[in-house]
C-alpha cells in the first residue's frame, strides 16, 4: 500500500504528520518504508533521526536502509528521473507492507506519477486563513475526475481559538466524507522535535500522538477489511 503525503500548502505539518503516521503503523506491526522527496530531509528529522544517517542509506531500489524508530527509510538517490523514482517506489510497494512517501507542496508531477499506484494521496490542511486562501486549489485536487484517492487530514487544529475553529468547521463541511482525520494543535510536537525524540517517547500522554495513532489504525483497519474509504466530496 503506497500512501502519498502532499498538501498545495506548504508549511502546513505534511512531514510532521507522514512521519508521525509512519511511526504509529510501525507500532501496530506494520512493515513501513519512508521515502522524503522534498529534498529537505525534514521527514527523517520528524522520526527523531539528526544523525544524517540516512545520507548514507544508498538508492532507492538498493543499498542499505536505515532503520529509525521501527521505520525503514529509503533514500531517493541523486539526478534521478520522476519516473525512475516512481518505478523504485513501486518496486517497494507490498501486500502486508505501507511505504510512505513525503512529497513537496508544489511537486504535482511526482504527485501525479505516483497516484495511480497509491492506494491514498493525504492532502494535510491547517484551519487558517491562509489555507482559505488555498481553497481553489484543495477543490482542484478535490474533485478532479482521475483522482477519487486524494483525502484531507486536518492539522495542528486547536478549537479554543474562535477563528482556527471557525475555519476548521467549514473546512468540516467542505471536505465531508473526504476527511479522513484530524491532528490537534500540541506543543508537544515541537518540543519532541527539539529533543530529537519520537512523541511517543517524548510526550507518551500528548494529544497529538493519540490522534496520529487513530489515523494510523483507521488505515490498517481500512487495509485489513479491505475496504475502500467512502468516496466523495460533499
Ligand atoms: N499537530 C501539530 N502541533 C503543533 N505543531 C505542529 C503540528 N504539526 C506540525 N507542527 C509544526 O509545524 C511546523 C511545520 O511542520 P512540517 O515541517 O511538518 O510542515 P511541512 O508542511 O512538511 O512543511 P514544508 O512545506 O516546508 O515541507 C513544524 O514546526 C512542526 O513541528
Ligand atoms: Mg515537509
Amino acid at each position: 500500500m503506497i500512501l502519498l503525503f502532499q498538501s498545495p500548502k506548504g508549511g502546513v505539518g505534511t512531514s510532521t504528520v507522514a512521519a508521525n503516521i509512519a511511526l504509529g503503523l510501525a507500532e501496530r506491526g506494520v512493515f513501513v518504508t519512508a521515502i522524503d522527496l522534498t529534498g529537505q530531509g525534514a521527514l527523517a528529522l520528524c522520526l527523531g533521526d539528526v544523525s544524517g544517517a540516512i545520507d548514507r542509506s544508498g538508492e532507492i531500489d538498493g543499498g542499505a536502509a536505515v532503520v529509525i524508530a521501527g521505520v525503514r527509510m529509503v533514500s531517493p538517490g541523486e539526478d534521478r528521473s520522476a519516473a525512475e523514482i516512481v518505478a523504485a517506489i513501486e518496486s517497494h510497494d507490498s501486500d502486508d507492507g505501507v511505504v510512505i512517501v513525503d512529497i513537496a507542496s508544489g511537486d504535482r508531477q511526482v504527485l501525479d506519477l505516483l497516484l495511480p499506484a497509491a492506494a491514498l494521496r493525504l492532502c494535510v490542511l491547517t484551519p487558517d486563513p491562509a489555507t482559505l486562501a488555498a481553497l481553489p486549489l484543495v477543490y482542484r485536487d478535490a474533485q478532479a475526475t482521475r483522482d477519487d484517492r486524494t483525502f484531507f487530514l486536518l492539522n495542528r487544529v486547536d478549537d479554543r481559538l474562535r477563528l482556527g475553529r471557525d475555519i476548521a468547521a467549514m473546512l468540516r463541511g467542505l471536505l465531508g466524507d473526504r476527511l479522513f482525520g484530524t491532528v490537534r494543535r500540541d506543543e508537544a510536537v515541537g518540543e519532541a522535535l527539539a529533543m530529537m525524540e519520537t512523541l511517543a517517547s517524548f510526550a507518551p500522554a500528548s494529544a497529538a500522538l493519540g490522534d496520529f495513532r487513530a489515523i494510523a489504525n483507521r488505515l490498517v483497519a481500512d487495509r485489513d477489511d479491505a475496504t475502500q474509504p467512502q468516496r466523495g466530496i460533499a
